[in-house]
């Protein structure tokens, strides 16, 4: 338990990053999927004894636990699996992961092109871009040796405080299911295996080894669950990482409903199990349905070598299970075609790759509050003054085993303190580009000061001289721990409010994992949440502050007016750390944690149900150009879907995200989220969004059956989760499937 808990802060710690190769190719035919499964069936039944509990475990292959030795093949990284080249089985050589090729505290001297954040990605609502992003990174994985990138992280914010906010879409199932599933593709496009993680209800880091996620099994299958079932389906990932955390009494990695019964036999998933690092806690866990130990040297024993092998020898439920755990590694490996396309070290084209980065970002940007059009700003302006957050040297990024760097190094890295010997690894790290260079860039006749923001009073001072004033004011999050509340932590909220006092035309721009409240909003003039902008956020910022890039991000997650509106206002188990539950675990407490509170209404249902006000809603963002909406058609069956038109009615080119909204059902659902559509629209131009529906939005689950009453299902398009047009109403037949 010392070593999870040191694990758990190493990691949060340790990783940096990797580049990428740019190769786009085109997606090759896969192999299909009867074809796996027939191979893998072959491959099995070929195994020797002695081969049936090499893939079942894997190392973490990081050379920081004494007496363990990495093998001179394994790519230095989160894990490594031995092949059996008797079979032609490959190695898997693992590497988180879904911001890019991390970088592991250095032990790899090489760098990677850093995407934004999930929730950046999120806030395109571009499943096409995401998927880029993902075949990008894959591709990076690939010319340093990997084919496995431990991504897909697809969790739902049920707390804006978890540590790990930025590495998840955000708070709708559909929207994290579709986003996360096209991510996924993208990497597996690159015959590289993706993970789908963590499995589930990993929603705060706080106690991640010892929660107790309560929840009842139809709201958890219309939420968590939802968004893991949508992400599989679309992504089809090679295998499914399940979580730290316990759910109903057992350990996700042990618990037989997850994976047993909702995973393998009611979504029929084919694919394998690989356990988190560190959450795997005895043999039986293999009778639950996991498939793989990760990083096996981090838990009590090897349980899935030895110990699995003289199990399966006296027992045939256990050599059943290894037979199966077996075919459904190879399955993967042969549906994705990781033994036919071996990964190839290969130079890597950074600057293309960075177009990706880039272009995650110029989409991911949300202008939250423009007052008076005071953006975009003219590149004649007089004088700008840049305050804080590190904006003379780049952008912030999250901590963590998803931690990438770029080539050559970060921008800045910021002790972040700590004891022990991996607390040098704890560092808030910042990208290239400098915001303050690319503003210069873009207006090079603009006198541009820096103060660094340290001393609001000074700020302030500066402010009050220029013509605008623009604060970077950062939020920092880490795998690991979890933030105390949503304010900007070192004073930030301060020099905002008093910079904002001494110039109306006050910009801030937030680089933060997630939401935070704005004590100083009504008193600045324009507001970007350009979240942790990757290897190019730095351009992408200035170029929408310019109008260059006309903002089109909208929220993936609701902004809360104040703390007291969360389902839990005080976070669980605040101030305890992991030591402390793991005292309490061993003299036999458990944590549990009450998600029937909202069960299957996170954010911005939460919201609706209570009648709670955010400061910001899910879906809202604003840009450079206004959007009429016509009315909405929707067109019934069995692949339902709505049309809209939307008109560009202002004077720049830009993209509209149609959100089609559920706003009844005859067994009385209310607002869901059911489809959504992103059109780019040139100006004075109408196009026809297309959305299509999907079902089990508008149905409820009961037992892993979905269901819809036959009757009248009320839509609307909304401009967010409480904007929303005229409903229209549509007649669906009674409907039953699993
Ligand atoms: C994280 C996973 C990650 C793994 C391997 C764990 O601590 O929870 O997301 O993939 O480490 O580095």
């Amino acid at each position: 338990m010392t070593f999870r808990y040191t694990r758990a802060v190493a990691l949060a710690v340790l990783l940096g990053s990797a580049g990428s190769a740019g190769a786009q190719t085109a997606r090759s035919p896969q192999t299909s999927e009867a074809n796996a499964d027939r191979r893998a069936s072959e491959t099995e039944r070929r195994m020797q004894p002695d081969e049936r509990t090499v893939l079942t475990r894997g190392l973490w292959a990081i050379p920081l636990i004494p007496n363990v030795t990495i093998p001179a093949e394994a790519v230095l990284g989160a894990g490594y699996v031995t092949g059996i080249p008797r079979l032609d089985v490959p190695a898997l050589v693992e590497t988180d992961a879904s911001l890019g090729v991390s970088y592991i505290a250095g032990l790899r001297k090489d760098g990677a092109t850093a995407l934004p954040s999930a929730t950046a990605m999120g806030s395109t609502w571009n499943p096409g871009l995401i998927r880029r992003g993902g075949a990008m990174i894959a591709g990076e994985a690939r010319a340093k040796g990997f084919n496995v990138l431990l991504g897909g992280g697809i969790n739902l914010m049920r707390d804006p405080r978890n540590g790990r906010t930025f590495e998840y879409f955000g708070e709708d199932p559909l929207h994290s299911g579709v986003l996360g599933g096209a991510a996924i593709d993208g990497v597996q496009s690159q015959h590289v295996l993706s993970t789908v993680k963590h499995f589930a209800l990993n929603a705060q880091e706080t106690g991640r080894h010892a929660v107790d996620g309560r929840i009842a099994d139809d709201a958890f299958r219309m939420s968590d669950l939802l968004a893991f079932e949508i992400a599989i389906d679309q992504g089809k990932p090679g295998a499914v990482m399940c979580a730290y955390n316990r759910v109903e009494g057992a350990p996700a990695c042990g618990s037989d409903y997850l994976l047993n019964r909702v995973l393998k036999r009611d979504w029929r998933y084919p694919g394998f199990v690989m356990s988190d690092w560190g959450a795997v806690g005895a043999t039986d866990f293999a009778l639950a349905g996991l498939d793989q130990q990760s990083g096996a040297q981090i838990d009590k024993q090897v349980f899935f070598g030895a110990p699995l092998a003289a199990a399966a020898a006296r027992d045939p439920a256990y050599a059943g299970r290894v037979a199966d755990m077996n075919r459904r590694i190879l399955r993967s490996i042969y549906a994705i075609g990781l033994d036919a396309n071996p990964p190839v070290k290969a130079p890597i084209d950074f600057a293309a790759n960075a177009a990706i980065a880039r272009a995650v970002e110029d989409e991911g940007i949300v202008l939250l509050r423009n007052r008076n059009a005071l953006l975009p700003l003219s590149k004649d302006v007089g004088s700008i003054v840049v305050i804080g957050g590190y904006a003379d040297a780049g952008v912030l990024s999250g901590g963590g085993s998803t931690q990438v760097q770029p080539v050559g190094g970060p921008a800045v890295s910021l002790p972040m303190g700590g004891e022990g010997p991996l607390a040098k690894y704890n560092n808030q790290t910042f990208h290239g580009t400098a915001p303050l260079a690319a503003i210069r860039a873009l207006a090079p006749k603009a006198k541009v000061t820096f103060v660094d923001g340290r001393y609001p009073a000074e700020a302030a001072a500066v402010a009050r001289r220029a013509d605008v004033a623009i604060v970077f004011a950062t939020q920092w999050m880490s795998e690991g721990a979890d933030v105390p509340d949503l304010s900007l932590p070192g004073g930030q909220d301060t020099t905002i409010a008093v910079v904002a006092a001494a110039n109306p035309k006050t910009i801030v721009v937030l680089e933060t994992g997630g939401p935070v409240l704005m004590p100083w909003l009504e008193r600045t003039g324009a507001v970007l949440e350009a979240w942790y902008g990757g290897a190019k956020g730095g351009d992408a910022i200035a170029a929408t502050l310019f109008g260059d890039v006309n903002p089109s991000g909208r929220l993936p997650v609701t902004f809360p007016a104040s703390i007291e509106q969360l389902p839990r206002p005080a976070l669980p188990y605040a101030g305890m750390i992991d030591r402390d539950f793991a005292a309490g675990l061993a003299a036999g407490k458990s944590y549990p944690i009450d998600y029937n509170i909202e069960g299957a209404d996170v954010g911005y249902r939460w919201f609706a149900r209570k009648g709670a006000v955010p400061l910001f809603p899910f879906g809202f963002g604003l840009g450079y150009t206004t959007f009429e909406h016509g009315a909405v058609k929707i067109v019934g069956g069995a692949n339902p879907r709505a049309t809209a038109t939307i008109r560009n009615t202002g004077t720049r080119a830009g993209s509209d995200v149609a959100q089609l909204y559920l706003v009844s059902t005859p067994a009385g659902r209310t607002l869901r989220l059911a489809g959504f559509a992103k059109v780019a629209v040139e100006s004075g131009a109408i196009a026809t969004a297309t959305i299509p529906i999907e079902l089990r939005l508008l149905a409820d689950n009961k037992g892993g059956r979905w269901s819809m009453p036959a009757g009248t299902y009320r839509f609307a398009l909304g401009r967010s989760a409480t904007d929303l047009g005229p409903a229209v109403t549509v007649t669906f037949p009674a409907r039953q499937w699993r």
